[in-house]
């Protein structure tokens, strides 16, 4: 700001402050400070007439306190053109120093848990390692698998036992900290929709539920062999290395009814599992994933 804006701003704002002060003080009729009258100014409006009484004083010294106040505000912080204020505040890298200033707090905090494993994290004389991971947690997790790690269609229940990618410690860690892409392929092309229908059929009877009407379940079961093994493997159990996901336990990442199946075959699937790693640092990840495993494993 230049000096003639700075001295414009400064200027302006210490008139209407004392100006109001001024009005304040001058409308203040000591006199009659004390009583109220039955007095009135003069005028009446549709009969309504206004009393000529001073402002109590409990409302006379607020006003009093807030002029202190704003001045004491413009000596201590930013605000009167250019001055910056008694205590040196500003608002650039706030945030920055904020953060900086949380983790000097909590670097130790952290390291002393970071020292622990993750099984050993488990003990009740740790629980409160696991409630820092349950808020971050529920920070940065819980948008896609819900606020109990319970999840919704295309996002994994985290506290099942029933793993796309493994749910020991280390590949916990691994799915966090890297992220995940799931490639189920697309089928339509290759299949037909009839075939879609009857590989959907066979997929179903795998955890035991009724084939849909109309469908041949044997071809299913044929086509089946031919192009899923390679990846959810030959008695459809999955492939926790690819992420392939169990067929056979009644558990469905993207829904288990027949029109829901038969759309995955046809056209494929790509759940996102987002990296961590740059958004939060490893001792983070440490407490997420002990959290995570605890969900599990109670
Ligand atoms: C933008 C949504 C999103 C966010 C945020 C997210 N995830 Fe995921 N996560 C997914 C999806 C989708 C998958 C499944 C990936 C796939 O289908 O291959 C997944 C998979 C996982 C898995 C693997 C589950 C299994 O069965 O192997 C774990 C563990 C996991 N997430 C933990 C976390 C944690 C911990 C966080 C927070 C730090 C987190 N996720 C944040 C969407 C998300
Ligand atoms: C290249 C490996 C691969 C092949 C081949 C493959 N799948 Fe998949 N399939 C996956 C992966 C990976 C997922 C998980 C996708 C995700 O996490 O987003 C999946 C998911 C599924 C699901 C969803 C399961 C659920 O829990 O909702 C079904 C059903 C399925 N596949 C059936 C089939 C059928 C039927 C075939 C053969 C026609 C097949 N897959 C071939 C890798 C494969």
């Amino acid at each position: 700001m230049s000096a003639f804006w700075s001295a414009w701003v400064t200027v302006i704002t210490l008139a209407v402050i004392f100006g109001c002060t001024w009005l304040l003080l001058a409308t203040r009729k000591s006199e009659k400070f004390k009583e109220t009258t039955e007095e009135t100014v003069g005028h009446s409006f549709d009969g309504i007439e206004e009393y000529d009484n001073p402002l109590p004083q409990w409302w006379f010294y607020m006003f009093v306190a807030t002029v202190i106040f704003g001045l004491g505000y413009l000596m201590l912080y930013p605000g009167l053109g250019n001055f910056k204020g008694l205590l040196g505040w500003t608002s650039h890298n706030q945030w920055e120093r904020e953060m900086q200033h949380a983790e000097e707090v909590y670097r130790p905090v952290f390291a002393k848990y970071a020292a622990l494993s993750i099984e050993e994290l488990q003990m009740p004389e740790h629980e409160e390692g696991l409630k820092m991971g349950q808020r971050m947690f529920a920070n940065n997790c819980a948008v896609c698998h819900g606020s109990a790690g319970q999840g919704a269609i295309g996002f994994p229940n985290l506290t099942d036992d029933d793993w796309l990618y493994g749910g020991d410690p280390a590949t916990l860690k691994h799915t966090i900290t890297q992220g995940r892409n799931g490639g189920m392929p697309a089928w339509a092309d290759v299949l037909g929709e009839d075939g879609v229908r009857d590989v959907a059929s066979y997929v179903m009877t795998l955890s035991g539920m009724e084939p849909a009407t109309g469908t041949d379940v044997t071809n299913g079961e044929k086509q089946f062999q031919a192009l899923c093994t390679a990846c959810h493997g030959p008695e459809g159990k999955g492939m926790q290395a690819l992420g392939a996901p169990n067929l056979t336990d009644d558990i469905w990442l993207y829904g288990g009814e027949f029109k829901q199946i038969a759309h995955t075959i046809r056209a494929g699937r790509a759940g996102v599992m987002p990296a961590q790693k740059d958004l939060l640092s490893e001792d983070k990840i440490h407490l997420i994933a002990a959290y995570v495993y605890s969900l599990s494993n109670k």
